[in-house]
């Protein structure tokens, strides 16, 4: 059977066709029933006239409730007052199962659409929303396909963090403590002795306590490690697949932007080079629009929405203090109290959305610098062994799917980007 859009075209008015999805919408007024119905590629009009149906099944339509499932036969017509141009002209259907009153309409609160997220799915916003986020898992990939990179897994029941303890969730393994991944990062840098460039999609956790609009304790991960290459040029990768799945988007779910009020004119204008500022002259900006930040103080998601507020391109922040990043990002041999870093921050107050630097490849710098982050060499064993059998140059990132998502769709909340949101305070449906 073809789909919706499929059948809404020129080529068929005048035959009969046939459709299946859900009640979308239904009205009746003197003896018509106008039922709209969607399936995932669209909607359309499917109007059913008293003196033209056995009254059974006249009555059985105008008794639809809202998300019933049907199968509807008739002639296609082309009608300017219909939805989508066209509708269908019922002579005879199919019910697979009737509801009564389905439990969202239209004015209900936030937290009840969350606890009903699994029905809410089904609105026409959360479809687009997924059919996006589908464009940007693909085009992730197809970005280090295209570039020669392979695709690799990683476990997410770990033994050892990689950004830090205060965000590890604990795990019962038999008896033993171990943790949700929080990177693949130290994982993929293993296979890059065996593949030189690598990619992963895999979701990561973090017992955030924040409750900001960007934070979820399980979120979607995609994270890149190449040989070879210092901390520029991988910012030179990273501008070039942000626009290369930014395009992707654009072209291939424009009425979905549009069904999310997002314009994709702005999008497509955010052509890379992007911005690359040092961490210090974004105190300097941040200074300047009244924030009360000091060199050396973090960037949180607030500072952050105000900063990039100012701009319209996404732009990179280089050079942290060596004191707010993890152990294994390389000092700055020229500004040796930064490391060689960056946080994409994506525009109109989004904020970062990558996390990447080069990596220690030196043995000795290693060793000092999990010594003085206070950490078991031991549990590192096998990450430090990198650096003591043919050790090289080599830089990554990591991005959250689920903040890019976000920010394309400017969707006001990190929940609203995914379907099953994790947060501090929700773990169902
Ligand atoms: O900046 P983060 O912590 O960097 C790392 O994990 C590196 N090990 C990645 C790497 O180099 N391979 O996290 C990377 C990105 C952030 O920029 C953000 O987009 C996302 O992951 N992220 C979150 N997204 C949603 N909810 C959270 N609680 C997130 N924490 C990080
Ligand atoms: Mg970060």
């Amino acid at each position: 059977m073809l789909s919706i859009a499929e059948v809404s075209t020129k080529a068929y008015v005048g035959s009969k066709v046939s459709i299946r999805g859900w009640v979308y919408r239904i009205r009746s007024s003197g003896g018509v029933t106008f039922v709209v119905v969607r399936d995932s590629s669209g909607i359309i009009q499917c109007t059913a006239r008293k003196n033209e149906l056995p009254q059974d099944v006249y009555d059985e339509i105008a008794s639809l409730g809202i998300e019933s499932s049907v199968e509807f036969h008739g002639v296609l017509k082309e009608d300017k007052r219909s939805p989508s141009g066209y509708e269908i002209a019922v002579d005879s259907f199919r019910v697979y199962q009737k509801n009564d009153v389905f439990p969202i309409t239209k004015d209900q609160g936030e937290e009840f659409l969350l606890d009903n997220r699994h029905l809410w799915l089904r609105s026409r916003e959360f479809t687009s929303v997924l059919k996006i986020r589908s464009t940007i898992f693909r085009a992730f990939a197809d970005f280090f396909y295209e570039n020669g990179y392979y695709q690799v897994q990683t476990p997410f029941m770990v033994s050892t963090a990689v950004e830090g303890g205060s965000t590890l969730f604990k795990v019962d393994f038999f008896g033993e403590p171990i943790y949700l991944n929080q990177s693949a990062q130290f994982y993929l840098e293993t296979m890059i002795y065996s593949l030189e460039k690598v990619f992963t999609i895999a979701p990561s956790f973090r017992a955030e306590k924040s409750r900001t609009r960007r934070h979820l304790t399980e979120y979607w991960h995609a994270e890149a490690e190449v040989a070879w290459i210092d901390n520029n040029e991988m910012m030179d990768i990273e501008e070039r697949m942000i626009y290369y799945i930014i395009s992707r988007v654009v072209e291939e779910n424009e009425g979905d932007l549009r069904m999310l009020n997002r314009d994709p004119e702005i999008l497509r204008a955010m052509k890379p080079p992007y911005p690359r500022i040092r961490y210090s002259e974004i105190i300097r900006v941040a200074n300047s629009i009244g924030l009360p930040l000091k060199y050396g103080d973090d960037l949180g998601a607030d500072e952050e929405r105000q900063i990039t507020m100012k701009y319209d391109r996404p732009i990179f922040v280089t050079n942290y203090p060596k004191d707010l990043k993890p152990f294994y990002m390389p000092v700055d041999p020229e500004n040796p109290g930064e490391v060689l870093n960056h946080d994409l921050l994506a525009p109109e107050g989004y904020g970062e959305i990558i996390g990447g630097s080069q990596r220690i490849w030196n043995y000795d710098e290693m060793i000092q610098r999990i010594r003085e982050a206070n950490l078991d060499e031991s549990a590192y064993y096998w990450y430090i062994d990198l650096r003591k059998y043919g050790s090289v140059p080599h830089s990554g990132f990591g991005l959250g799917l689920d903040r890019l998502a976000m920010w394309v769709m400017h969707l006001d909340n990190i929940r609203e980007a995914i379907p099953y949101p994790r947060t501090i305070r929700r773990t169902k449906p």
